[in-house]
């Protein structure tokens, strides 16, 4: 880093949406990078709520110390947007006003902001709208972030996931069962398609191939037929059947089908398969396990790459950017380029192709 160019004096950084590990190591690697420059360092509590609200800790060295393997956020993270906050009594209010006054009062030179897609949609809009100088970094274990080919908590998601299916798979084994584990990933299919290939999966199910319960059945059977009495099914989140019949409770999340009282489409695949197979079926939701705890060192490695270059960005004030990985660069891409786009998996993707290769059912004809 050039000191020459030391022109900022302070920074805000927030973390905001769904939490995943590697938020602090983030946090730790834009800290640590500037801190010593003397650049003062405010971490708004919980997401945009803080900003709005004005409430924020001083990151110093102290604080800086040891969070590279420490899981969760220590700013906390909320869901809520600074142009929709929900307020006393219910309703929503639009407090773009009070966020930029926070920024201005506090003289930031810049707000660095970590998280998925929902927070880069509102990154930008306190750029648009408020006109913040803003970096972001790519969180989310659903690795759904568009512009970047990853995003840092996807592999210690992924991690987690593959250990459960490895441990689904002796059990279905012992017990010659069918197992279908129930995976997140929100409305892309990476996180299922990755452990599901890295668990050895019979059946992987995403929701960028609607699947067809019968051809399911008939790929459970035909193993049978091999003498493989039990099957590991890995089912995103949001995978959905493609005949009418089957659509049901499609395209919901399990948090959203919960709520209304319908069952998840994992457990209606489950029951089909086990009339179908004659096979006891089991069905393993992993939900939040998959964001706690540690994460992993290539998370960690990713981390360090993410937070130090955001920093050295907020450094030569390039602002109103994402810092993505393409290939081996870490390099800023503009928010206007990628907000409101989702990263899906292209059907023609290595993965998909892998999978297929060694007799993967998707589900599809
Ligand atoms: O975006 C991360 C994620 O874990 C998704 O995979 C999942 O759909 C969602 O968040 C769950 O949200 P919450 O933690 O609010 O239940």
């Amino acid at each position: 880093m050039n000191k020459k160019r030391a022109a900022i004096q302070s920074i805000g950084i927030l973390t905001s949406g769904g939490d995943c590990p590697g938020l602090n190591a983030v946090i730790r690697a834009v800290g640590k990078s500037i801190a010593t420059q003397g650049v003062e360092i405010f971490g708004f509590l919980e997401g945009f709520t803080g900003l709005v609200e004005n409430r924020y800790i001083k990151l110093d060295a102290s604080q800086l110390s040891g969070l590279l393997t420490v899981g969760g956020t220590i700013l906390r993270t909320s869901r809520n947007k600074p142009n929709k906050m929900p307020i006393p009594g219910g309703g929503f209010r639009d407090m773009t006003g009070a966020a930029v006054e926070a920024y201005r009062r506090l003289k930031l030179d810049c707000l660095i902001c970590l998280g998925g897609g929902g927070t880069q949609k509102n990154a930008y809009h306190l750029m648009k709208e408020g006109g913040l100088n803003i970096i972001t970094c790519p969180k989310t274990i659903d690795n759904d972030v568009y512009g970047t080919d990853v995003c840092f908590g996807f592999d210690t998601g992924m991690t987690i996931a593959t250990e459960a299916i490895d441990r689904l798979h002796t059990t279905a084994s012992s017990h010659h069962r069918v197992m279908v584990v129930d995976i997140m990933g929100n409305r892309s299919g990476w996180l299922a398609l990755s452990a599901g290939v890295a668990g050895g999966a019979d059946v992987i199910l995403i929701p960028e191939i609607p699947y067809h319960m019968d051809v399911i059945a008939k790929s459970l059977i035909e193993r049978m037929r091999r003498g493989k009495m039990f099957s590991i099914v890995a089912i995103a989140e949001g995978a959905h059947p493609a005949e009418k019949t089957e659509k049901k409770s499609g395209k919901e999340s399990p948090k959203q089908l919960k709520r209304r009282g319908k069952e998840p489409v994992s457990a209606i695949l489950a029951a089909h398969l086990e009339r179908v197979t004659g096979l006891e079926t089991r069905v393993t939701s992993l939900g939040h396990l998959q964001r706690g705890g540690i994460p992993t060192p290539t998370d960690r490695v990713l981390c360090t790459q993410f937070g130090t270059k955001a920093a050295e960005l907020a450094w030569e004030r390039q602002f109103g950017v994402m810092v993505a990985k393409r290939g081996q660069e870490f390099l800023p891409v503009p928010l206007k380029d990628i907000v409101g786009k989702k990263r899906v998996v292209p059907l023609d993707h290595s993965l998909v192709k892998a999978a297929r290769s060694v007799n993967t059912c998707l589900g599809d004809r």
